[in-house]
């Protein structure tokens, strides 16, 4: 077993780095669209013999250092209660949205094992199939994400209707979070009970609030999964996409390892938050349109600003785009290797 993602998430600096990619199994791989061409997405992450061979995919075709489940931070809101859609070019939609005190009193705590069973089963064949391979990352998203997506009925510019409940009824808005929080905290136990090795929290979200109102709204709850998987014994990632503004409030959760997207640099980061910190990423994921000397130039710059920080994880700063061709991929994981080798 290729252990270099999980000593590396447990601050221990490797050669070469390890490095998976944020949606690696995904619409970019061929092997994935086969199998998308006659199964809807929702289908085939409520399947676990289909969630564990698309996982698989990028681990075979890129040779990445981590699998991450496939799945979605949006399933277990389903299990809570709420709709669940996937529309073709529109994203997800929950409806009916989640936005009075009656919305929330048809909400109920999740039960992993009754309301998402295949995703338990999806990480029990992952880790017989992985047994010789790479570790295994679960994941959920963080309560202020998931609140967006239930609040907003779906994908968001503005979060408005999130705001407006955060500001208005702010009392409203903590009830949703805390059983957002609860369910998210049971979800990730189980993940692990089931064989989860590593977590990622993604708050893909909660870079639209200001630093106080992400200190109030959004930081106390990822801090309370992440103070409530203490005892699990797994590392955990914390992702806040657009969250350059807040790395001191996000250090202060305490969590593991930083995950970072492309606009703030490792260095910077670092020099705000010390050297003792394990990081995770940051490429734009759209460097790997650049030409191949301008990209292993990129990957190189990251890399050694990465051995500023305790330990890095190399990851793109968000997830790969559809537009990516697969050889580009493989050959940004065999320079990330190469170059740290
Ligand atoms: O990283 C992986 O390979 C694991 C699987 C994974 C998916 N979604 C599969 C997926 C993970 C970890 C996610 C997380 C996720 N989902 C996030 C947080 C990360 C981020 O991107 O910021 C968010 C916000 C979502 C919500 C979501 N899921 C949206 C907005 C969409 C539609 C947009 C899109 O890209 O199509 C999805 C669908 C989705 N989730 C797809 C995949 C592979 C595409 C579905 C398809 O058409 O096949």
């Amino acid at each position: 077993m290729n252990e270099a993602f999980l000593r590396a998430c447990k601050g221990e600096r490797t050669k070469p780095v390890p490095v998976w990619l944020m949606r690696q199994a995904g619409r970019y791989l061929p092997a994935y669209q086969k199998i998308r061409s006659d199964t809807d997405f929702l289908t085939l992450c409520k399947t676990p013999e289909l969630a564990a061979k698309v996982t698989l995919q990028p681990v075979d075709i890129l040779g990445v250092d981590a699998a991450i489940l496939f799945s979605d931070i949006l399933i277990p809101l389903e299990g809570m209660g709420t709709g669940l859609e996937f529309h073709e070019g529109r994203g997800p939609v929950l409806n009916p949205p989640v936005r009075t005190e009656q919305d929330i009193n048809r909400l109920r705590p999740i039960d992993p094992v009754a309301h998402v069973p295949f995703v338990l089963e999806t990480i029990r064949i992952l880790r017989k199939e992985l047994s010789d391979k790479v570790p295994l990352i679960g994941f959920s998203g963080a309560p202020f994400t998931l609140a967006t997506y239930m609040i907003e009925g779906g994908t968001s510019k503005s979060f408005v209707y999130t705001k407006r409940m955060l500001f208005e009824t702010p009392s409203l808005f903590s009830r949703l979070m805390d059983l957002i929080t609860e369910s998210t905290l049971s979800y990730l136990k189980a993940q692990v009970e089931a064989g989860a090795q590593a977590l990622q929290v993604f708050d893909t979200w909660a870079g639209s609030l200001c630093k106080e109102d992400y200190e109030r709204h959004a930081l106390p709850y990822a801090t309370r999964i992440i103070d409530g998987l203490r005892d699990a014994g797994v590392p955990i990632i914390y992702f806040v996409f657009n969250g350059g503004h807040v790395l001191e409030s996000i250090h202060s959760s305490g969590v593991d390892v930083i995950g970072l997207d492309w606009r703030t640099e490792i260095e910077t980061v670092v020099s705000r938050l010390g050297p003792d910190i394990v990081v995770q990423g940051n490429l734009d994921p759209c460097a790997l349109f650049l030409p191949e000397i301008e990209l292993k130039q990129r990957i190189a710059s990251v890399l050694s600003q990465g051995r500023k920080a305790k330990a890095h994880i190399f990851n793109l700063g968000h997830g790969i785009l559809p537009e990516i061709s697969p050889e580009k991929a493989k050959l940004f994981v065999k320079m990330v290797h190469e170059l740290s080798a």
